[in-house]
């Protein structure tokens, strides 16, 4: 089934949109597992996520979080770190919490630490996952060349990838971890729904390949071709590059796309909004 995607005027209303979208699958069903990334694209996602919790009550106290990922070596106090970056920007606004589950960037032995996070994600089912995507395409920390059969392991970083993300750590590639625990691109494709956010121009050739491009284990993204059900949510600078017969016809208004054949605001389309 092809992907459906959303594109929208501004990274804030895809950033509204996507959290709109997270709302409504809690709403729907309080006890969802969830796989939740990090970066700077979700950070407007996260901010509307709190605004909804707090003005519309939505409750988090029977979900569960898990997180994508984590740098090698860096722990929850670690400034850097994964964990950190979801305690200030999403967990300490939700009260009372949800259960929440991470890899530990610390762990004695991460690759028997990387086993005990598959075995956790099988046993709670990953009932939704929201992705960013790199420029390289990558996804988690999946970098180009990882088998679409991969499961939660450590993986080393590319350099575009610490290059990146240097801005979370004084600007000095040299200071980003060079190796990460990432869930795994087969992990990812048994959740029953995934999301994948991206915005601005530099994101563009990735989506591009991502959606349009073979299936390649070059651009990890291209896996997600194989998944029934997931969502793009763009802004319009990282949907450039599409094919505009792909992207619907009345994308704008309100900021949102929808799936062909499907009206307005995406309401259309066997219950998935
Ligand atoms: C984050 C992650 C990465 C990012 C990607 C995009 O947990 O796993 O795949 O989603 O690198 O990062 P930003 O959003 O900073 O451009």
């Amino acid at each position: 089934m092809p992907p459906r995607i959303r594109i929208a005027e501004s990274y804030e209303a895809m950033s509204a949109a996507a959290a709109e979208a997270v709302a409504r699958r809690l709403a729907a069903r309080p006890s969802l597992r969830m796989l939740l990334p990090t970066g700077h694209t979700p950070l407007g996602m996260y901010r509307r996520l709190v605004e909804i919790t707090r003005h519309e009550g939505l409750r988090w106290d029977r979900a569960q979080v898990f997180l994508l990922d984590e740098y090698l070596g860096l722990g929850p106090e670690d400034p850097g770190s994964f964990r950190r970056y979801m305690a200030e920007h999403l967990l300490r606004h939700l009260n009372p919490a949800p259960a929440v589950d991470s890899l530990n960037g610390r762990a004695a032995d991460p690759g028997s630490e990387c086993a005990r996070y598959e075995q956790a994600l099988a046993a709670a089912g990953l009932d939704l996952v929201v992705l960013g995507i790199g420029r390289n395409g990558h996804i988690g920390f999946n970098e180009p060349g990882s088998p679409f059969t991969s499961r939660t392991r450590v993986v080393t970083l590319t350099a575009d990838t610490r290059r990146a993300n240097a801005p979370d750590f004084g600007g000095d590639p040299e200071a980003v971890p060079p190796q990460a625990l990432t869930v795994g691109i087969a992990t990812i494709l048994e959740g029953k729904e995934i999301f994948v956010l991206a915005a601005g121009a530099a994101k563009a050739p990735a989506v591009e390949r991502a959606i349009q491009g073979p299936l390649d284990p070059a651009v990890p993204a291209s896996a997600l071709q194989r998944h029934p059900r997931v969502t793009w949510f763009l802004d319009r600078e990282a949907a450039a590059g599409l094919d505009p017969e792909l992207v619907p016809a009345g994308v704008g208004g309100g900021g949102s796309g929808a799936w062909p054949g499907s009206e307005g605001r995406n309401r259309g389309g066997a219950g998935r909004d």
